[in-house]
C-alpha cells in the first residue's frame, strides 16, 4: 500500500538501532522504498553495510563528503522523501529538532526538510521522564512532529519502564498512516479512561482495578489514525497518550460533565471503568475512629451512566457511540443485553475475572458485538486490540 512512496530512515544512536533494519524490512514489506541515514553514534550500534544491504539503497552517513555533496545535496536529500522517520529518536535528537540545532547530517535534513516528520523515541527510563525531555516533546508535537511511541518494558540497561523504542511492526503502520493521510483525519473523537474515585472523605475513596491501558491504547491508535481525540480520563496508572486533548476527572459526575462539555464528537469509546455508585455522605473532614467503638455506615446513590445517557441524547448523540462490558460470567450474553438496555451501537465485550489478568494486565482477549455481527478476536496485547477497534471506527466513519 506504500507502493512508489520514498522514506529517509534516520537511525540514531542507540541500542535500539538494531530494530530499524527490521523496520526497514516492514517498511519495504508495505512497498515503500528506504534510504538510510546514519548518525555517528549510531554507526557505534549498526554498521553502514547492514542498513546499506538491507535497504538496497545507498546509505548517507554523517562524514558528508564531496561525492554525495555533488550527487545529492542534504537539502535535495531531504525533500526526495515522502516521509522523515527517525527511529530511535534519542533524547539528543530529540534536542536537536526542538532547539532547531543542524550540526550533523541528520539534525541538517530535519531542518531542511519539507516533508512531514515522524519520530521514534527510546531512551532509558530516566531520560524520558526528564524535564527537558518532556519539554522537548511538547515542542515537538507543537511544531506538528508525529510522535510514535515509546512503549513500557525492560531496557538493555536492565531497568523497567517507559521508553523502549515503538516495536518495527508499529511504527511502520504509524508511518503508513501519516503517509496514507488517516482515514479518520478531520474526525473528532471522544475516549473516556480509566477508573473513577469516589471520595468517603478527604483522604478515602473508592476506586477499582482499572488501569486505563487499554483506553490509553486506543486513544493512541485514533491519533494514528488521523483523529483529533479528546481523551477524559480519571486517575490511572498507564502513560497517556500523545498527541491529543486530555481532560483529567476523578468523579463519575466530573466525567459525565467534561464528556458533555467535549460535544459534539464524531464518535465516543467509553473505556473507563465508572464507579456505578458515590458515597452520597462523603465527609468534608477525615471521618476518626469513634471511641465507642461504633463502626461507619456509608450511604451510596446510583452514579450517572455516561455511556447510556450520551447514547440516549436526543441533541448531539455522536454518530457512533461504543461502550464497554466489563463481566465476570455469561460474557456475551451480558453484554449483547448492555448493548440494548444502553443504546450504543458497538459494544466491546472482556471478561475480567482475576484468572484472566485482563484488568491491569498488557493483554485483552474482547469480542466487538455490532448490531450485525460478534467479532470474536484472539487474545492479543492491548495495544493490538487498539488497532483492531481503531480499523474498525475508521470504517464505520467513513
Ligand atoms: N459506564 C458509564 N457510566 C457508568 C457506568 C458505566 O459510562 N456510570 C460505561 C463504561 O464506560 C462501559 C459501559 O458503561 O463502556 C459498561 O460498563 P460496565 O462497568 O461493564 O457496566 P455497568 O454499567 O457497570 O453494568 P453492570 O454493573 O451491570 O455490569
Amino acid at each position: 500500500m506504500l507502493h512508489g512512496r520514498k522514506i529517509l530512515l534516520i537511525i540514531g544512536g542507540g541500542i535500539a538501532a538494531y530494530k530499524s533494519l527490521e523496520l526497514i524490512r516492514c517498511f519495504q514489506k508495505r512497498g515503500a522504498s528506504v534510504v538510510p541515514v546514519l548518525t555517528k553514534a549510531a554507526e557505534e550500534f549498526v554498521t553502514p553495510l547492514s542498513a546499506g544491504a538491507l535497504a538496497g539503497n545507498k546509505v548517507y552517513r554523517d562524514l558528508f563528503n564531496l561525492t554525495d555533496e555533488a550527487e545529492m545535496g542534504h537539502i535535495e536529500l531531504s525533500r526526495a522523501a515522502d516521509l522523515v522517520v527517525v527511529a530511535p529518536a534519542t533524547a539528543d535528537l530529540m534536542a536537536k529538532m526542538a532547539h532547531g540545532l543542524a550540526t550533523d547530517l541528520a539534525s541538517t535534513l530535519l531542518m531542511a526538510t519539507d516533508k512531514p516528520v515522524m519520530i521514534a523515541p527510546a531512551m532509558n527510563v530516566k531520560m524520558w521522564e526528564h524535564a527537558a525531555t518532556k519539554r522537548n516533546l511538547e515542542t515537538l508535537k507543537h511544531d506538528g512532529i508525529h510522535i510514535c511511541g515509546p512503549d513500557e518494558g525492560g531496557m538493555a540497561c536492565g531497568e523497567f519502564g517507559m521508553g523502549r523504542m515503538a516495536e518495527p511492526e508499529f511504527i511502520a503502520s504509524a508511518a503508513s498512516d501519516v503517509l496514507l493521510n488517516g482515514p479518520l483525519k478531520g474526525k473528532h473523537i471522544l475516549v473516556t479512561s480509566g477508573p473513577t474515585h469516589e471520595p468517603i472523605d478527604p483522604v478515602r475513596y473508592i476506586a477499582n482495578r482499572s488501569s486505563g491501558a487499554q483506553g490509553s491504547a486506543i486513544a493512541n491508535a485514533l491519533i494514528a489514525l488521523g483523529a483529533r481525540v479528546t481523551f477524559i480520563t480519571g486517575p490511572a496508572r498507564a502513560d497517556m497518550p500523545i498527541g491529543c486533548v486530555i481532560e483529567r476527572v476523578q468523579t463519575a459526575g466530573e466525567m459525565l460533565k467534561a464528556v458533555e462539555k467535549t460535544l459534539p464528537v464524531d464518535g465516543a469509546i467509553f473505556a473507563a471503568a465508572v464507579a456505578d455508585w458515590r458515597v452520597t455522605s462523603a465527609s468534608d473532614s477525615k471521618i476518626k475512629k469513634n471511641k465507642s467503638g461504633d463502626l461507619p455506615t456509608l450511604s451510596f446513590a446510583e452514579n450517572p451512566d455516561i455511556l447510556a445517557t450520551v447514547s440516549q441524547m436526543k441533541k448531539q448523540r455522536p454518530k457512533l457511540v461504543v461502550g464497554f462490558a466489563a463481566e465476570t460470567n455469561d460474557v456475551i450474553d451480558n453484554a449483547k443485553a448492555k448493548l440494548a438496555r444502553k443504546k450504543c451501537d458497538w459494544i466491546v465485550a472482556n471478561d475480567v475475572s482475576p484468572e484472566t489478568g485482563i484488568m491491569g494486565g498488557a493483554e485483552n482477549d474482547v469480542t466487538l458485538i455490532t448490531p450485525t455481527d460478534t467479532l470474536d478476536w484472539p487474545r492479543m496485547s492491548k495495544d493490538a486490540v487498539a488497532q483492531k477497534l481503531a480499523a474498525e471506527i475508521a470504517k464505520a466513519l467513513k
